[in-house]
């Protein structure tokens, strides 16, 4: 019984951590590289997936598009790409976070600020 109240008690912080993190709870990303993904999302992914990401040579990014799929296959498709596809890997270039932050992003819609 006792056992649990330190661990309780570490639960209560981290709570109040999570509270405070910047924007969509990405502890570990800063604003400059949100900004870095957010310019590689409209440029680079853009290019294939359109500039308003509503499909080009890829389909549309947009939330209706993705709506009823799964976060965990979108993350993979962004970080592995599609083998047999145009769709390459991002994997060098953003982490796993990075790349749910992304699709965080595409799932919300890009709006006109970002
Ligand atoms: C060279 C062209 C190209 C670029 C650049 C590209 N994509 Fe793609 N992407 C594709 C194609 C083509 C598909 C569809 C693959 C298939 O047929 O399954 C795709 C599929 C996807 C999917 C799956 C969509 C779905 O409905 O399942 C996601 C998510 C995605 N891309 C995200 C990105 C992101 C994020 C970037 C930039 C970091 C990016 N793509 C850059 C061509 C591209």
């Amino acid at each position: 019984m006792d056992m649990r109240r330190p661990r309780h008690r570490t639960g209560m912080i981290l709570t109040c951590a999570v509270m405070f993190l910047p924007a969509m709870g990405a502890a570990d990303m800063t604003v400059a590289r949100q900004t870095e993904l957010l310019h590689l999302l409209k440029q680079d992914c853009g290019s294939c997936h359109g500039m308003t990401l509503q499909g080009g040579l890829g389909p549309a990014l947009t939330p209706q598009a993705l709506n009823g799929k799964l976060d965990v296959m979108l993350r993979d498709t962004i970080l592995n790409g599609r083998p047999g596809t145009p769709m390459p890997p991002w994997r060098p270039f953003m982490g796993t976070q990075e790349a749910d932050w992304l699709v965080q992003v595409l799932q919300r819609g890009l709006t006109d600020a970002q």
